[in-house]
């Protein structure tokens, strides 16, 4: 499917069956989960702008490159917290907004619990941080923040997809590419992806 991309690195296939893995425990789950965020996106941003800058070095002067787009990294509460120290490791001056999404029980849609972003857009890409695409719903509701707020260009980074999560986030929004570690066989009545890693907050923070 167009403007989705399932990695092919070695180092992530086989990051990801650590994760799987249901022996694997919380400090070694968390640890993977900052490493995979930050090789995921390595690929993500391939195609990020550059502007070219003269700097010297300490023999002569040259041109570089300088990241032409002010980043902003969207951690969907709670899951994907454990992504942003890995991607920050690669992007330190990126800022993060914290997104916070919860579903009601009766209309079954997403509701931000959690939003503080300012009026006016401070950053021109996104990354959507979560380790987990499930149902999509989650996804949807943030892309339909970020564009709303205004930014110009949103990606998102996963480490998990089910398919029905990829149909919903790429039918809402197709212009949105979507990276992942993994795309798996299907989601069961719980609405967990199967085969999985479990519930990706609970393997991370222990609970
Ligand atoms: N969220 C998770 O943490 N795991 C799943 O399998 C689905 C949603």
């Amino acid at each position: 499917m167009e403007n989705v991309f399932e990695s092919s690195h070695p180092l992530v296939k086989h990051k990801l069956t650590r994760m799987r893995d249901k022996n694997t425990k919380p400090k070694k789950f968390r640890e993977l989960v900052r490493e995979l965020g930050a090789l995921l996106t390595y690929e993500a941003t391939m195609d990020l702008e550059t502007t070219t800058v003269s700097i010297e070095t300490p023999l002569t002067t040259t041109r570089g490159e300088n990241l032409k787009d002010k980043i902003g990294l969207v951690p969907i509460l709670r899951s994907g917290l454990g992504m942003v120290e890995g991607v920050w490791e690669l992007m330190p001056s990126a800022e993060v907004w914290h997104i916070g999404l919860y579903r009601d029980e009766r209309t079954l849609k997403p509701v931000a619990y959690y939003n503080r972003l300012p009026v006016a857009p401070t950053v021109s890409v996104c990354l959507i941080l979560d380790p987990m695409l499930a149902t999509g719903g989650s996804a949807v509701a943030t892309v339909d923040i970020l564009k709303n707020w205004g930014v110009a260009r949103i990606k998102f980074v996963g480490l998990i997809a089910s398919p029905e999560g990829i149909a919903r986030l790429h039918g809402a929004h197709p212009d949105v590419p979507i990276h992942l570690a993994a795309i798996d066989d299907h989601l069961n009545e719980h609405g967990y992806i199967v085969p999985g890693l479990g519930d990706a907050g609970d393997r991370q923070f222990g609970t």
